[in-house]
């Protein structure tokens, strides 16, 4: 028997040379629920909140799941279950917050367009149904003023600080520098202060950055929170008071690779410690927006093989997943491992070119991918770490419905979206 583990960290690993999560063979899960098919292991995403709560140990932390990352109803449940708040972006988002039943008071709402409309319906919520709302532009800070005193409800924002530091991430996933559209200036939030410390109805209770997404390296943290640090003290002067809490983002970065290295959780806490919970600082609350890090490594998109080219010099391995099912690849160059579902050891690893069946030429997987795979029909393969921004940035380019999700819990398989048909996709055009 081989037992080979794909990742330290992974629920999925060849057992009797069959590629399973939490024992139970993928192949089995794709013969009852169809190819392509996203799956996720509940082990996993336990175990990378517990590692997150547990690095941040004696640290007043809340995490605040963010939703974008993998939006699945069931998999807010299990989030709500282990304690996390959440990060929303959308009204859309909201209300599956509210569907999934996460405690209002612990979710957060971000997003730089958040519309009139959004708001308006939000506002007849105590408190607009949130913790607080995480306010992007002083176009955006003066609606919600004056629709809060037009309702006469009270809100509860925080701003979110641009601070113009590069998270040394793919380009297409940095927030934080100033060219990016995300949050205030210095000089406009503390304008905001001066003028607003004293509303009736809109309470400024915390600031917020973001600085971008799977960052490897403390280093950009480490700047980004010594500039927040110092914007606190300045925001606290002007307002006379102490604000409720700051919330550092998401970012955390995870090994698509295998044994790729990056941020040490023990070091990021360190960080988050010595900037807002030392002698210099101490937060009454400190939020963290994590999406990719509790989710990225405990989901697989699993596959077959529908046709294969081999020529002498260039091989390709056409999937019927494509650039629709997961967009990392074609849209960030992402790196995925990719593995059969059978392990068959005595195979000669050959490079491969793995695409999908949409008909563009970024609709590529990977390429010149060394694979033991032998290229026939009907061969399954999964595509690792698809857990983060796979289902949930899907679409149905090309005229190919969503597909089904099965989250694998406890010893129970679970199917906790089902795959589109034709008729759903169809279903609102005239
Ligand atoms: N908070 C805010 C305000 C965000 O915009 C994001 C992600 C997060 C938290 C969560 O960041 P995370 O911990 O997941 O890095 N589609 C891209 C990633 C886009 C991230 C967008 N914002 C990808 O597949 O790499």
């Amino acid at each position: 028997m081989k037992d080979r583990l794909i990742q330290p960290d992974y629920s999925f690993r060849y057992e009797k040379n069959e590629f399973c999560v939490e024992g139970i063979s993928l192949s089995k899960l794709a013969d009852r629920y169809g190819s392509p098919l996203y799956v996720y292991s509940g082990a996993a995403i336990r175990e990378s909140y517990a590692r997150l709560k547990n690095a941040l140990r004696g640290l007043p932390v809340q995490i605040c799941y963010a939703v974008k990352a993998n939006s699945n109803l069931t998999i807010l449940e299990l989030f709500k279950k282990l304690g996390a708040g959440c990060d929303l972006v959308s009204y859309g988002e909201w209300h599956r917050a509210e569907l999934a039943g996460m405690p209002r008071n612990l979710r957060v709402l971000s997003g730089v367009a958040k519309t009139a409309e959004e708001f308006d319906r939000l506002l007849r919520l105590p408190n607009a149904g949130v913790g607080s709302i995480h306010v992007e532009s002083v176009m955006e800070f003066e609606l919600i003023q004056l629709l809060a005193h037009y309702r006469k409800k009270k809100v509860t924002v925080a701003f979110r600080y641009n601070p113009n530091v590069d998270a040394k991430t793919h380009d297409k996933i940095s927030t934080g520098r100033r060219k990016d559209k995300f949050g205030l200036t210095r000089e406009e939030i503390l304008d905001l202060c001066v003028n607003f410390s004293h509303d009736e109805f809109v309470r400024i209770a915390g600031l917020s950055i973001h600085i971008g997404s799977q960052i490897t390296k403390t280093s950009p943290y480490e700047k980004a929170f010594g500039v927040l640090r110092k914007l606190c003290d300045e925001v606290e002067e002007h307002l006379g008071r102490n604000l409720d809490y700051v919330d550092l983002g998401g970012g955390i970065g995870v090994p698509y690779r295998i044994q790729e290295s990056t941020i040490s959780l023990k070091e990021y806490a360190a960080l988050v410690k010595k900037y807002f919970y030392s002698s210099n600082r101490r937060m009454k609350k400190i939020l963290l927006e994590p999406g990719r890090s509790l989710v990225a490594n405990a989901g697989v998109l699993v596959s077959e093989v529908v046709y294969s080219k081999d020529r002498p010099l260039h091989r390709t391995l056409i999937l019927d997943s494509g650039m629709n099912d997961l967009m990392r690849p074609a849209l960030y160059e992402s790196y995925h491992e990719i593995v059969p579902l059978k392990n068959e050891s005595s195979l000669k690893p050959k490079k491969w070119d793995v695409v999908g069946g949409i008909c563009e030429t970024t609709d590529y997987f990977a390429r010149a991918r060394s694979l033991q795979v032998e290229g026939l029909p009907g061969e399954r393969i999964a595509i690792l770490s698809a857990g983060a921004y796979g289902f949930s940035m899907s679409s149905t380019y090309n005229t190919r419905p969503q597909l089904a999700e099965v989250l694998v819990d406890q010893g129970k398989v679970k199917l906790i979206r089902k795959r589109q048909t034709l008729q759903d996709l169809l279903r609102q055009e005239k």
